[in-house]
C-alpha cells in the first residue's frame, strides 16, 4: 500500500478555535477514503489545507512524497488534485456544457494570440476540449442535459455536473465535500454510483459525507474527525462500531 496523500501533525487555528489539531492521516492511492464527523469537526478545514486554500498553522501535507504544505490552490490543482465545494458553485445562466468548458479553458494550452486568431492549434484544442467535456458529462449521466441552462437543472443534477467539471481535468485525486447533501434519495443513489465509478476508474477519491449508510456502501477506508482531531481510522465496519465514534455522534445533530 502506498500513500498518495498524507498529512503529518496538521493543525489549523482561527483565533482561539482549533479547527484541526495534530491530524495525521494517510490516503492510499487506490482508495475511496471517506472523512466523516459531526458538524464543525474540521472536515472542510482539512480539505482547505490539502488544496492550498488555507495555510495550516502547523504540520505538513505530502502528495506523492512531495511536500505541498505551502503551495497555493492553483499549484495544487496543477498537480492533479481537484475538489468540489460544500456550497454548489455553478454559472446558472450558462449551459451545462459551457459550465464544464469554463473550468477546462483555464487548463487549455492556448495563448492569447492563438485564441484571437483562431489558429489551427487553437481549433484542435477546442475540439478536443469539447470532446472531453462531453465525455465527462457522459460519465456522470448528463450528456442529454448538455445544452440546458445549468440554473434549470434540478439540484441533484447540478451536483453531478460539479463532478463532471472535476473529471475533465483528468485528476489523480478528487476531494468531494458532501456531494450528496440535500439531494433526493434517487439522486443520492445516482451520485453514489458515479462516485464509485470514479474510484473504479483508477482515481483516488476522498469523500466528506454525513450519510453513513452511503459511506458504508462505497468507502474502502474511513477516518472520523471530532473537534479537529482524528478519533478513528480504518475499515468502514470497524470504524462504525468503534465506541469513540459512537460517543462522538451521540446527541449531536447532523444536517
Ligand atoms: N474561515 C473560518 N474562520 C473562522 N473559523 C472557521 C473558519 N472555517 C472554519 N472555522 C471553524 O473551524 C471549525 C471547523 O469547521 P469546518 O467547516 O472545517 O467543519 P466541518 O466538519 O466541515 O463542518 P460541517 O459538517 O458543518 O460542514 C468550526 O469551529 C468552524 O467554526
Ligand atoms: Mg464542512
Amino acid at each position: 500500500m502506498t500513500a498518495l496523500l498524507s498529512t503529518v501533525d496538521l493543525s489549523l487555528q482561527f483565533g482561539g478555535v482549533n479547527a484541526l489539531s495534530g491530524v495525521s492521516l494517510s490516503i492510499e492511492s487506490n482508495s475511496l477514503h471517506s472523512i466523516i464527523g459531526p458538524n464543525g469537526a474540521g472536515k472542510t478545514s482539512l480539505f482547505n489545507c490539502l488544496t492550498g486554500y488555507y495555510q495550516p498553522t502547523g504540520g505538513s501535507v505530502l502528495f506523492a512524497d512531495r511536500d505541498i504544505t505551502k503551495m497555493g490552490a492553483a499549484d495544487v490543482a496543477a498537480l492533479g488534485i481537484r475538489r468540489t465545494f460544500q456550497n454548489i458553485r455553478v454559472f446558472p445562466r450558462m449551459s451545462v456544457l459551457e459550465n464544464i468548458l469554463a473550468g477546462a479553458h483555464l487548463l487549455a494550452k492556448s495563448n492569447l494570440y492563438s485564441i484571437l486568431v483562431g489558429t489551427p492549434e487553437f481549433r484542435r484544442n477546442e475540439r478536443s476540449l469539447h470532446e472531453r467535456a462531453m465525455a465527462s458529462l457522459e460519465f456522470v449521466g448528463l450528456a442529454p442535459q448538455a445544452a440546458k441552462l445549468a440554473g434549470d437543472l434540478p439540484y441533484g443534477m447540478r451536483k453531478r455536473m460539479e463532478l463532471a467539471r472535476v473529471l475533465i481535468a483528468d485528476p489523480k485525486l478528487v476531494l468531494l465535500d458532501e456531494p450528496a447533501a440535500g439531494v433526493s434519495s434517487v439522486e443520492r443513489e445516482e451520485l453514489s454510483r458515479v462516485i464509485s465509478r470514479i474510484h473504479t476508474n483508477g482515481i483516488c477519491v476522498v469523500l466528506i459525507e454525513h450519510d453513513v449508510e452511503l459511506v458504508m456502501e462505497i468507502a474502502t477506508d474511513v477516518t472520523v474527525l471530532d473537534n479537529g482531531r482524528v478519533i478513528a481510522t480504518g475499515l468502514p465496519h470497524d470504524v462504525r462500531t468503534n465506541p469513540d465514534v459512537i460517543r462522538a455522534y451521540m446527541g449531536r445533530s447532523r444536517k
